[in-house]
């Protein structure tokens, strides 16, 4: 790897030398890391893959994400949400916002290092997805609506599977931080761009579902 001094990995000495080596008892002591927020150069850089899964410094850094994001209450976050450039996402998908098939069942907490997504279809849909790193904000956004995703789990074996619908979602949406990418850069419709708190005025024409008569051609 060239060197590249704003750059860091778990590898580097840098990154060694500021990371805690805790006591078996500070290790189970809850870590919340400080989350990203757009426009912080780490979230538009090309995160580095992970070297080696299974380290241990790897798996402090899982911990602490796992913290992260059940005290901020997500459903995914991505590494270089927390400023560490690495090509690591944790997500799940529960219950409340799973669907119908297998593909779509409510998932575990996953962990999925060095992700590759392949579309199974040409179909996108648009959803409404918010994002740790643009608090307050939420916008509708085109998804392919199934995909298979593949990776490594912290214990080193391979992950792969077929998601569909939020579960596809969430995992185009945390791998795009991967690439430096926020999701308002996938939305077609910044109109609908828009503040959580004024959805309580209703949702905004563009995604109103059609009512059975409007769903009839004409
Ligand atoms: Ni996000």
């Amino acid at each position: 790897m060239p060197h590249r001094p704003n750059f860091y990995s778990c590898r580097d000495p840098y990154y060694k030398d500021f990371t805690p080596r805790p006591s078996p008892t500070i290790l189970r002591a809850m870590a919340i890391l400080k989350i990203a927020r757009m426009g912080h150069p780490v979230l538009r850089q090309v995160a580095e893959p992970v070297q080696d899964p299974t380290a241990a410094q790897v798996h402090g850094l899982i911990r602490n994400m796992i913290d992260t994001m059940r005290d901020a209450d997500g459903a995914g976050l991505a590494a270089p949400q927390v400023h560490v450039p690495l090509r690591l996402v944790i997500f799940h998908v529960p219950a409340e916002r799973a669907g119908e098939s297998e593909e779509s069942a409510p998932t575990p907490l996953t962990v999925l290092i060095n992700p590759e997504i392949e579309p199974l279809t040409e179909e996108k849909k648009l959803g409404w997805e918010g994002c740790l790193s643009v608090p307050g904000l939420m916008g509708a956004v085109p998804r392919f609506t199934k995909i298979r995703y593949s990776g490594f789990a912290p214990d080193g074996s391979r992950i792969e599977r077929v998601a569909e619908d939020f579960h596809a979602r969430v995992v185009q949406h945390e791998c795009d931080h991967l690439d430096g990418i926020l999701y308002p850069q996938r939305m077609t419709d910044l109109s609908l761009l828009i503040f959580q708190e004024e959805m309580r005025h209703g949702t905004p024409d563009a995604m109103r579902e059609p009512t059975e008569d409007e769903s009839e051609p004409v």
